[in-house]
């Protein structure tokens, strides 16, 4: 059975990828920072899957954990920052700077890290945002992390050849991501954009799942940022 490393599997779209695969026949290892959200999704996860506690922003504990694990099929990244959100005349460049760390860093590291274990026909899928294309207001920050990440994902899939490599690009989609707005904050936003989206609706994290799924199955693609997005980028 194939085993996928999911770091960031423990909550949103990394956790909905990890219950997908499962029940499409491979076995899933799950990596966050904290062990009882590891506990918890596992038990949500409910067979062929592990865990592991490690923060992707640590190379040392990335390198022990990739170390750690039996085999190592596919690689799916879906650590989030979370911050760098503002707009310009206000942005804090110290939390500019944390978003970068947290994301930009951690996401290439964790796939650094993989190179000695993983399989040469496997690939690695990385999560960037539809906020590197969209333009949208408080956004200039979040775009550029994500945007630097796009950038390298063609070379990235060369260099690595024959291990494939791509990106999903969501838009705005359901998750813990958006804990930092309060309830009626996050209900409100949420309507906003569903007027506005073409699909009419925001994303949710299975939306996501799905395309990172094709990703791993499909033994013909590599190098492409694919936005799933319900056409967020299209207005
Ligand atoms: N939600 C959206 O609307 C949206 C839109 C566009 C792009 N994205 C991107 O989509 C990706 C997935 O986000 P999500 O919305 O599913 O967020 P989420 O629910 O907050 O999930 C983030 C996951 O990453 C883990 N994580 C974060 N930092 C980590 C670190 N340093 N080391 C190890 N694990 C870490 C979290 O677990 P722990 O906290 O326990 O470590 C959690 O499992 C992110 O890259 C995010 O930027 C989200």
């Amino acid at each position: 059975m194939k085993n996928i490393v999911i770091a960031g599997g423990t909550s949103g779209m990394g956790l909905a990828t990890a219950k997908l695969l499962v029940q499409k026949g491979y076995r899933v290892t799950i990596l966050g920072r904290n062990l009882a959200k590891i506990n918890k999704a596992l038990i949500e996860i409910g067979e062929n899957a592990s865990g592991k506690s490690v923060d992707a922003t640590n190379t040392d504990s990335l390198k022990q954990a990739m170390g750690e694990i039996e085999q190592i099929d596919h690689l799916v990244i879906a650590l989030s920052g979370g911050k760098g959100i503002g707009d310009f005349k206000d942005l804090d460049l110290n939390d500019l700077k944390k978003g970068f760390e947290g994301k930009f860093f951690a996401q290439l590291q964790t796939a650094q890290s993989v190179l000695p274990y993983i399989k040469p026909n496997g690939s690695i899928t990385f999560i960037t945002s539809i906020s590197s294309q969209s333009k949208a207001i408080g956004t200039a920050g979040l775009g550029a992390i994500n945007g630097a990440i796009e950038i390298m994902i063609p070379t990235i899939a060369k260099e690595l050849k024959p291990i494939r490599v791509n990106a999903v690009a969501p838009g705005v989609v359901n998750t813990t991501w958006w804990d930092f707005l309060s309830y009626e904050k996050k209900e409100e936003r949420f309507m906003q954009y569903s007027d506005k989206i073409p699909l009419g609706r925001i994303g949710e994290p299975e939306d996501i799942a799905k395309m990172i799924f094709a990703f791993i199955e499909n033994d013909y693609i590599t190098g492409q940022i694919i936005a799933v997005d319900g056409g967020l980028s299209l207005i």
